[in-house]
């Protein structure tokens, strides 16, 4: 999608962080922008930031595991700014602890915003986008957490792996609509994260065996990893680039290049050594389809 202005985008998770970096990118370069998020506060003090702008921003207030609210949110959207041609998947919540020490709650929690989050937006409003007829573009937000890990955050890891094969898995199916998909799988980026997960896991869920990144009482100011991170705006002229161009992976951070060479290299080096029968190459064809890749 060469040209943006003018077109409708809703972006999810956008009240803070990357997303509100992505909308505020979005709504320079001339499109009519919705945010949705579950924090009414933090939507209150993004319109704000708009305004100083002169900028406008429509504000939905909707949790993106819930289904139902979800075509009430769109048919908001499309009422008052038209129909939506940029879907930004973007809302999610983050904690770290060892894979099998986190509960079920976890577990549910966090693939219920994360993952089911990203699954309704796809249901909701990718029928409506073929419907309309326009094209348009879906970015969904998973993580350099979607591309490799070391360990200590697998409930994460997992919900963001699973971004990866959905967009992936999405483009292949939106080609013949034209309709891009990009997944944006950023490293640290400067945001509410770790304070909106808290905000947003219920009170009920507690204890848990998992924990927030930040552990209490240590400033984020203090925690290089944060203090040296890029802005959600850096991050949102990234995803505009990459609306542009039809990316399919909208990557952020040079300095992740050895861990991906290493997992590739780990991945192609556990291919068996081993001649393949040609007529069972045939019969796979569809299967070793490389068209989305190159
Ligand atoms: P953030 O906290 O600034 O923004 C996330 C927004 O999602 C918050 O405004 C929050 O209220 C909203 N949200 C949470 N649960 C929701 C729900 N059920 N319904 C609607 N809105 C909900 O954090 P950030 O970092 O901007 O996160 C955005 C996305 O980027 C997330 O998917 C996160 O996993 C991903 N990400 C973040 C990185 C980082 O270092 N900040 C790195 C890689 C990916």
């Amino acid at each position: 999608m060469r040209e943006v202005a003018g077109k409708v985008a809703l972006v999810t998770g956008g009240a803070s962080g990357i997303g509100l970096g992505i909308a505020r990118t979005l709504a320079r370069a001339g499109v009519k922008v919705a945010i949705a998020d579950i924090r009414p506060g933090a939507l209150r003090a993004a319109a704000a930031g708009f305004a100083k702008e002169q900028l406008t921003v429509l504000t939905v207030e909707l949790d993106v595991s819930n289904r139902t609210a979800w075509s009430n949110a769109a048919d908001r959207v499309e009422q008052q700014l038209g129909p939506v041609e940029i879907l930004c998947s973007n809302a999610g919540v983050n904690f770290v602890g060892a894979t099998q020490e986190a509960t079920y709650e976890d577990w549910d929690f966090a693939l219920q915003i994360n993952l089911g989050g990203a699954i309704n937006a796809v249901r909701t409003m990718v029928p409506r986008m073929i419907a309309n007829g326009r094209g348009g573009h879906v970015v969904i937000t998973s993580s350099v957490s979607g591309l490799f890990t070391g360990g200590g955050a697998g409930v994460y890891v997992t919900t963001k792996y699973a971004l990866v094969g959905l967009a992936e898995s999405l483009r292949g199916d939106l080609k013949s609509k034209g309709i891009g998909v990009s997944v944006l799988c950023p490293g640290p980026v400067q945001s509410e994260l770790f304070e909106s997960t808290v905000a947003v896991r219920p009170r009920t869920l507690a204890p848990t065996g998992s924990v927030s990144i930040v552990p209490p009482g240590v400033a984020r100011e203090a925690t290089p990893i944060f203090t040296t991170a890029p802005t959600g705006d850096e991050i949102g002229r990234h995803v505009l680039n990459g609306i542009q161009r039809n990316d399919l992976y909208i990557l952020t951070h040079p300095e992740i290049r050895p861990v991906l060479e290493a997992r590739a290299r780990a991945l192609l080096a556990a291919l068996p050594n081993e001649s393949v029968d040609p007529e069972r190459i045939a019969a796979s064809e569809p299967l070793l389809d490389t068209s989305l890749y190159v």
